[in-house]
């Protein structure tokens, strides 16, 4: 728990039923390059002012108790990119990690990473992915993921893949065994879906795991994103009802 919940700090998160949390929210973090044009700036200061939106929301998951948190920091499809803000997207994930990893650890956050650690990813990058997976391994607060040079068609692919080189029998084949070779086994569906800046699409996340979630498309570019916008996602997702293909 962050120190500051057990002081009177502002109750946005009233109305939340902590009985009835979604065991995991997943967030696409979009909007950073409209935010800045609206400003006059360089696409690159959105992805910079991304930062305190995404440690708001991630103390914010803490203080609530979440399970599970999941962001979508960079695509298999973002390296179609200008060279240039690509090349600063890995140095601002890079140091974002180096900066923020204690404060993570503080917090009793278990970091992970899903995605394909390909050639393009720079090897210090990678190292920094290492280092803080090692260091918040034995973490039993929330489980931060940080989707990086992540996309659900490669996830499927690579868990195909994973499974054929396992010689699997095709009858055997089922999916549990699907779900067993995707980046992360444990890591339970996501229960919600938030992405900003009003695009209403998936964009290659999360294609198997989210079967069933329930998606909130919020307006708010992602450097506005705070943690009552978090806490207005899970309200919404409070009210709906969902009924995996049965009756009410
Ligand atoms: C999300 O913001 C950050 C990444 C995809 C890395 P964008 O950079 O996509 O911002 P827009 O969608 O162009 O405004
Ligand atoms: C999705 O956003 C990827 C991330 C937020 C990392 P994009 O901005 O890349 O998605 P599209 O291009 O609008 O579909
Ligand atoms: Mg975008």
């Amino acid at each position: 728990m962050h120190p500051e919940a057990a002081g009177a700090g502002p109750s946005d998160s009233a109305g939340i039923d902590p009985t009835r949390l979604p065991r995991h929210v997943a967030c696409v973090m979009d909007g950073n390059g409209r935010w800045a044009a609206a400003r006059g700036l360089p696409r690159t200061e959105g992805h910079a002012a991304g930062e305190e939106a995404l440690f708001d929301t991630v103390e914010g998951a803490v203080d609530l108790g979440l399970g599970w948190l999941t962001v979508f920091a960079f695509s298999t499809e973002n390296w179609r990119r200008p060279a240039d803000e690509v090349r600063y997207l890995m140095g601002f994930n890079e140091s974002l990690l180096v900066r923020r990893r204690d404060e993570l650890h503080e917090h009793n956050v278990r970091v992970r990473f899903i995605g394909r650690r390909d050639r393009r990813v720079p090897r210090r990058v990678v190292r920094r992915m290492d280092e803080t997976l090692e260091l918040t391994a034995g973490n039993t607060g929330m489980t931060l993921t940080i989707a990086f040079n992540y996309g659900g068609r490669a996830e499927l692919v690579d868990a195909v893949r994973s499974i054929v080189a396992a010689g699997v029998a095709p009858e055997r084949v089922t999916e549990r065994t699907v779900a067993r070779h995707l980046y992360d086994p444990e890591m339970p569906d996501p229960d919600l879906m938030i992405r900003t800046s009003g695009e209403h699409r998936i964009s290659n996340f999360f294609l198997w795991e989210l079967a069933y979630s329930e998606l909130v498309f919020t307006d708010v570019l992602w450097p506005d994103f705070r943690r009552q916008h978090l806490f207005d996602a899970i309200r919404e997702f409070q009210r709906r009802e969902r009924r995996f293909g049965g009756v009410g």
